[in-house]
């Protein structure tokens, strides 16, 4: 065989023609082969970000060279790669320099993630970048001065990150629409060139707190196609620049939480496509723009300024708008009846003004309200009747008014009422029935009006605060108060309540508040008080109730004021009451009798006991009663069962009393007047004075100095121990001194300071004083008592004294 043949003019040919045949082939290889490589950078991604388990698909296929292009997180147009998605992935590691290796991406979105370090400038590469999006990660520093080297750009959305800065440059950013740069850590200015961003559409700078103060800067104002302006809680002041008006595709602006003063810009509500307007909590004053053409309103919140003057009766005409809040400025006039006749308003929320004048009786009419909140105005007239007519009617809050009339009728068939609020008006009438058995009912507050009617047998098992004091409300209480079980405060004072205290409502266990003072019940209190373990204040006083004052009520373990007054009650104070940690106790003008419990016999309870002819105090007179004597105990026990025996007894009685008298002329010699103590109480306490001044022995004695002495006192059965420190009187003390010692006394009795040692009381004869303090075990009374260093003049004053 021939090592060489010359090849013929036809076997080129065919050679052509196999080359023409193959080219396409060539050619497909060559674009699989760019596939490959993108495939490759993904997989360099896969590895870089340690192959983490929600990249376990991210497999190499060698059977369908594209086949990355069906993976979630990859978008691509003709095959190739143009969009990376990786969201919400606890990525923890900083972008990779390589990613722009995919030199067809236009999107590239990682938001939520950790990724930390300074803006990724390696994505600079990627020259045809339109959307990025690297919100909610750990950036920090600037974002870099030279961020229009993404000039293609479109969507640069940065919020929620630590960046610090915002460049200039950013305002040659002229594809850009969208600009999310919502709570970050900001803390030089805004540049005004934002505003040559002249096809922005989002604007989103809200909560951006470190912000150097800043006023909006009218080139803003430029922005003709902006429709979202956010701004919120981002440190503006100033005044609103006039040209607001000027950007005509504004939709939503939201420059709440600011500063801004001055007043609202005339142009601002001819904006034709304006809906939502947020411009809360600044300080805005004067009055808003009268001419209104911002027909496409649906919201606006300009609450929580100091704007005046009157509402546009244009209002009325904004037929879109869902919410008006007008809360909390220094409006007046009256509200433009036009409003009532709103076809989409569901909150309406006016309170804390000055306006005056009637409510149109449409309101509800002809729109599903859900809030009708008009308190602390002046209005006059009536409540709407139509209020609920829809269904939807959650809160009626009307309180602070001069209303008057019925309460609305629809309200009684509005099953969606949570909370109605119309305490201090005028109103008169009956609760329509239904009310009370809305289910979602919490709340009813109509103290201080003129209503009428009975309490209902059911109401909504969710009730729990119900304040009917001071009106005309009459009848019994229901038995079915049992079923009310949601009540936590029931205050129904001064009505015209009548009948008896039904047993039924002691079953009521998550009361905290029960007032029905001021009524004309009468029976006995119900001695079987069953489950009012949250009761902390009852007050059934300027009542007819008589029998005797249950011992259970001692066994209200959180009970705190009791008022009982102006009853007809008899009997003896039940010891147990005893236990009561009573801030407010009241049992005077009744028929009590008997011993008081030796608890009470402290200043504090002064008094609790007045006008109670047959009370008497077992030991003292620290609270205005007559020492018990032996004759007037015994006398309200006994009867007259035989002359022998109460005569025997008398004289036992006076033998005995003679006895006492000795010993206590004795004792009184012996301590040279001390006997006479004066006690100043700070606090409730569980001790008497002679417990104290008995406790004084040497034994007890535990540290002696200069100005007195300390004892350690057992006071009674609970093993509590009080400190005692016992200081001489210095005879030469003068009179200014002794004014500062007690004005000292009063300020430290009055601190409750974990280092502070805590005055019980102070006890004082003519001859010494005595200072009670809470005895700490753990700690070192001495260290306490005799510390030589000590953090202020006051406390050293009172331990030399
Ligand atoms: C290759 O993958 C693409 C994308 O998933 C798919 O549309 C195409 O049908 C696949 N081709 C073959 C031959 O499997
Ligand atoms: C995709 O390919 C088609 C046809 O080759 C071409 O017309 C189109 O411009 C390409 N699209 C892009 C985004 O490159
Ligand atoms: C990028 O897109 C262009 C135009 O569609 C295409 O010619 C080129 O091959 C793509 N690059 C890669 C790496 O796929
Ligand atoms: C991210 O972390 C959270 C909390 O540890 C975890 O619940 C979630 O599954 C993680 N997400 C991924 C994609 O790993
Ligand atoms: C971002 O700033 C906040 C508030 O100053 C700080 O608590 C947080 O640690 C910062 N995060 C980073 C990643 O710097
Ligand atoms: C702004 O914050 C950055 C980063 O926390 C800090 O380096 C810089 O000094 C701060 N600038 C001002 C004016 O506070
Ligand atoms: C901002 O507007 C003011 C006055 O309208 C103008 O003097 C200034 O050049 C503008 N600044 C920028 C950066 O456009
Ligand atoms: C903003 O636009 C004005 C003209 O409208 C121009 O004079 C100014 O240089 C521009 N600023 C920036 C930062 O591009
Ligand atoms: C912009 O900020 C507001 C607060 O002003 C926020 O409620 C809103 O969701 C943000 N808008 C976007 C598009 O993120
Ligand atoms: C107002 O909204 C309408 C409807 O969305 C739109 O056609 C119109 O262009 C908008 N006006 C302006 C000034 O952007
Ligand atoms: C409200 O609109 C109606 C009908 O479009 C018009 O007759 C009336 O004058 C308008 N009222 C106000 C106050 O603009
Ligand atoms: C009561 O409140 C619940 C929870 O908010 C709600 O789902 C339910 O629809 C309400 N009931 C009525 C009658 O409105």
């Amino acid at each position: 065989m021939a090592k060489h043949t010359p090849t013929s003019p036809l076997q080129t040919h065919l050679h052509l023609l196999l080359l023409l045949l193959l080219l396409p082939l060539l050619r497909h290889a060559n674009s699989q082969s760019l596939q490959d490589q993108e495939q490759a950078v993904l997989l360099k991604l896969k590895s870089y970000l340690q192959s983490p388990p929600f990249l376990s698909h991210w497999i190499p296929s060698n059977s369908n060279t594209s086949s990355h292009c069906s993976w979630p997180e990859i978008s691509c147009t003709n095959n190739s790669v143009t969009g990376l998605s990786l969201v919400n992935l606890n990525i923890t590691l900083p972008v990779p320099p390589f990613i722009c290796d995919l030199t067809n991406l236009t999107h590239v979105d990682l938001n939520y993630n950790y990724l930390p370090g300074e803006f990724p400038k390696s994505l600079y590469k990627c020259s045809k970048l339109e959307y990025l999006d690297l919100s909610q990660n750990y950036f920090v520093g600037p974002i870099p001065d030279d961020i229009d080297s993404l000039p293609r750009l479109k969507q640069l959305i940065l919020a929620g990150n630590n960046f610090s800065d915002i460049p200039p440059a950013i305002g040659r950013l002229q594809e850009l629409e969208n600009l999310q740069l919502w709570q970050n850590q900001f803390n030089g200015s805004v540049p005004p060139e934002i505003g040559n961003l002249s096809n922005l559409k989002d604007l989103n700078m809200s909560w951006n707190t470190k912000l150097v103060p800043w006023t909006l800067p009218s080139n803003f104002t430029k922005l003709k196609k902006l429709k979202n302006l956010w701004i919120r809680q981002s440190n503006l002041i100033g005044e609103l620049p006039e040209t607001l008006g000027e950007m005509e595709a504004l939709e939503v602006i939201d420059l709440a939480i600011n500063s801004l003063s001055g007043r609202i810009p005339n142009g601002l509500f001819t904006l034709k496509n304006l809906s939502i307007v947020y411009l809360f909590k600044n300080t805005l004053s004067g009055e808003v723009p009268q001419v209104i053409e911002s027909w496409n309103l649906s919201i606006l919140d300009i609450s929580e300024n100091t704007l005046t003057g009157t509402i546009p009766e244009e209002y009325g005409n904004l037929t879109k708008l869902t919410e008006l809040a007008l809360f909390l400025n220094d409006f007046s006039g009256e509200i433009p009846k036009s409003i009532g006749r709103l076809p989409n308003l569901g909150h309406f929320r006016i309170f804390n003004n000055n306006f005056s004048g009637t409510l149109a009786p449409e309101f509800g009419k002809y729109s599903k309200l859900k809030a009708f909140e008009v308190c602390v105005n002046r209005l006059t007239g009536k409540l709407p009747d139509d209020l609920c007519r829809w269904g939807k009617l959650e809160d009626v809050v009307a309180y602070g008014n001069y209303l008057s009339g019925e309460l609305p009728s629809s309200l009684g068939n509005c099953s969606s009422l949570k909370i109605v609020k119309v305490q201090d008006n005028m109103l008169s009438g009956n609760i329509p029935t239904g009310m009370w058995t809305a289910p979602n009912l919490t709340t009813v507050l109509m103290s201080n009006n003129s209503l009428t009617g009975k309490l209902p047998e059911k109401m909504s098992s969710v009730l729990s605060r119900l304040e009917m004091r001071d009106n005309r409300f009459s009848g019994n209480i229901p038995t079915g108060v049992s079923s009310w079980t949601g009540l936590k405060v029931f205050d129904a004072g001064n009505n015209l309540f009548s009948g008896a205290v039904p047993r039924e409502l002691t079953a009521l266990s998550s009361l905290m508040t029960l007032s029905l003072d001021q009524n004309q019940l009468t029976g006995s209190l119900p001695s079987d008080i069953v489950s009012w373990e949250s009761l902390a204040t009852l007050n059934f006083s300027r009542n007819q109730l008589s029998g005797t004052i249950p011992e259970k009520l001692g066994l209200l373990p959180g009970l705190t004021a009791l008022d009982l007054s102006a009853n007809q009650l008899s009997g003896e104070i039940p010891d147990q009451l005893g236990r009561l940690k009573l801030n407010q106790f009241n049992l005077s003008s009744n028929h009590l009798s008997g011993e008081i419990p030796i608890v009470f016999e402290n200043s504090a309870y002064e008094g609790s006991f007045l006008d109670n002819r047959g009370l008497c105090a077992p030991s003292s007179e620290a609270i205005k009663l007559p020492i018990c004597n032996s004759e007037s105990r015994k006398s309200s026990k006994l009867s007259s069962k035989s002359l022998a025996l109460i005569l025997s007894l008398g004289i036992l009685l006076c033998l005995l009393a003679f006895s006492i008298l000795v010993i206590m002329v004795r004792g009184y010699w012996k301590r040279n007047g001390d006997s006479i103590w004066k006690l100043n109480p700070f606090q409730r306490l569980n001790f008497t004075v002679s417990k104290i001044i008995s406790g004084l022995t040497e034994s007890n004695l535990i540290g002696s100095g200069g100005s007195g002495k300390v004892y350690r006192v057992p006071v009674n059965r609970n093993g509590d121990v009080v400190a005692v420190k016992k200081i001489w009187r210095n005879k030469n003390l003068e009179e200014k001194l002794e004014k500062e010692f007690l004005a000292e006394v009063k300020i430290l009795s009055s601190i409750r300071h974990a280092n502070i040692v805590k005055l019980m009381c102070c006890i004082s004869s003519q001859t010494s004083k005595l200072l009670v303090y809470e005895y700490l075990d753990n700690r070192s009374l001495d260290r306490w008592l005799h510390r030589r260093n000590r953090p202020s003049n006051l406390s050293s004053r009172l331990w030399s004294g």
